[in-house]
């Protein structure tokens, strides 16, 4: 009986390496349903004791969802947690009644409550969905999933392979632990980081690729807080998508990857197995293995990078609104005190008793602290300044930016984005055109520091 049952959950777990999780979500074409609820996973370690987490559909990642471009996306989602909850669609330019951020863009959804998220979906590209409600507490309990959607003309791929990474804190029976949650080391650190990578929800996985492929592989970070420094060996594959939108593809075996962020990569397979690490710590860690297999198929057709439809040209800036934005705070930093709740009140005051640690122009940031008003049509340059001694991942809601990144070279490349990673002491101009009416966030993305401070709202009229 227990050996039976061994062979049966081995071979589904074979099954699932190598052929992509069929959406148990979809009820029709467009329309998805989502449940979230305590769930138990089983980390794949050597004191594998089963876990509690709080996942949608009981799967981690969330299960995937495709859309084409252009069509209405409708998800149908029932809370089963025993706490409020909502979903936002990172990267979507959204409408922004559906952007899914609880007590700013729509009421928390209760527990046993159900809300239909209702979103045309204009830009094809590899998004993410997460819980927008204490996120720092409900993304590291396993709440978020890949959305993808698909371009309208064909490009060409062989495979479209999803990898979602993420970077949990396990305790010693390898079980999430909760009981850091909080931690305000994290919190004016570098955030929650974890000691268990996995990639869709486990350790080190083997896929199966046919050489002489052309594979699409779409990397999602959804960690908290943990930067990766990602390497592939074998092969130097090209990048040719940034948080969704399509850039001048460039060639890259090493590279970064900040919460919230996403890359798509062009891997042409050739006969060597291509084997992914993390370079964080001093060894590097393997990450995933694809396994290259022959195959008969009628594959490697010509690839057509060009009907990945670019999304915007840059603006004209002559006319610019220029927002500055000045970050401070955390451990071995510089700022003393700063506003809060309309009060000036010492550093150390803020930490221990409100759990407060970031600034934003000296203003504890929160959903009232407001950025900027900005008259919809117009040219927005954030002139962001990280002056503190960590990096951030900073986010804007509703929009993507234009953004001279200095994260793949010590020569900027303009690019556009809507997740920016940014290093200690970095100044950057963020440029955006204010086209989307509404309340939007604009946050870092490491969770524990916009839950302590580091966060406001743009607001679009
Ligand atoms: Cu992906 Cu406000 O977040
Ligand atoms: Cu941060």
């Amino acid at each position: 009986m227990k050996r039976r049952n061994f062979l049966l959950s081995s071979s589904t777990l074979m099954l699932s390496l190598t052929i992509p999780k069929i959406s148990l979500a979809r009820v029709n074409k467009n329309y998805f349903k989502l449940t979230a609820q305590l769930s138990k996973f089983k980390f794949d370690g050597k004191g594998n004791k089963t876990s509690n987490l709080w996942l949608y559909n009981q799967q981690s990642p969330g299960p995937s969802i495709s859309v084409d471009k252009g069509k209405q996306l409708i998800v149908e989602f029932k809370n089963l947690l025993e706490e409020p909850t909502t979903i936002h669609w990172h990267g979507i330019r959204n409408i922004n009644a559906t952007d899914g951020v609880a007590n700013l863009t729509q009421p928390p959804i209760e527990p046993g409550e159900t809300f239909i998220y209702k979103f045309p979906v204009n830009d094809a590209g590899t998004f993410w969905y997460h819980a927008h409600n204490k996120s720092w507490e409900q993304v590291s309990r396993g709440l978020y999933g890949p959305l993808i959607v698909k371009d309208t003309s064909p490009i060409g791929f062989d495979r479209d392979i999803t990898l979602v990474a993420d970077d949990w804190r396990l305790n010693k029976d390898y079980q999430f632990d909760e009981k850091s949650l909080g931690s305000l080391m994290d919190w004016s650190h570098q955030g929650r980081l974890g000691n268990w990578l996995t990639i869709n929800g486990e350790s080190n996985p083997k896929i199966t690729i046919e050489e002489n492929s052309n594979v699409r592989l779409r990397l999602i970070n959804a960690s908290n807080a943990r930067t990766f420094n990602f390497k592939f060996n074998n092969y130097k594959p090209e990048i040719i998508a940034l948080d969704g939108a399509p850039c001048i593809p460039f060639k890259r075996s090493s590279f970064q990857i900040a919460p919230g962020q996403r890359i798509d990569f062009l891997l042409k397979i050739n006969n060597k197995n291509l084997n992914l690490f993390e370079n964080s710590t001093e060894k590097p860690y393997p990450t995933a293995i694809f396994e290259v297999k022959k195959s008969s198929a009628n594959l490697n057709k010509v690839i057509n990078l060009t009907n990945l439809k670019k999304w915007n040209k840059f603006p004209k800036i002559n006319q610019a609104e220029i927002i500055d934005i000045h970050m401070q705070g955390g451990a071995m930093g510089n700022l003393s005190s700063a506003i809060f709740n309309g009060e000036k009140k010492s550093l150390r005051e803020l930490a221990s008793k409100e759990s407060k640690l970031w600034a934003l122009n000296g203003e504890i940031g929160s959903y009232n602290y407001s950025i900027a008003d900005i008259k919809i049509g117009k040219t927005v340059i954030l002139k962001i300044w990280n002056d503190t001694s960590w990096k951030h991942s900073m986010h804007l809601h509703g929009h993507h930016f234009w953004v001279n990144s200095l994260e793949f070279s010590k020569k900027t490349k303009m690019v556009m984005r809507d997740t920016y990673l940014m290093k200690p002491g970095e100044k950057v101009d963020l440029v955006f055109q204010a086209n989307n009416p509404g309340l939007w966030l604009f946050h870092c993305h490491m969770l524990e520091h916009a839950a302590s401070g580091m966060v406001g709202v743009i607001s679009i009229s």
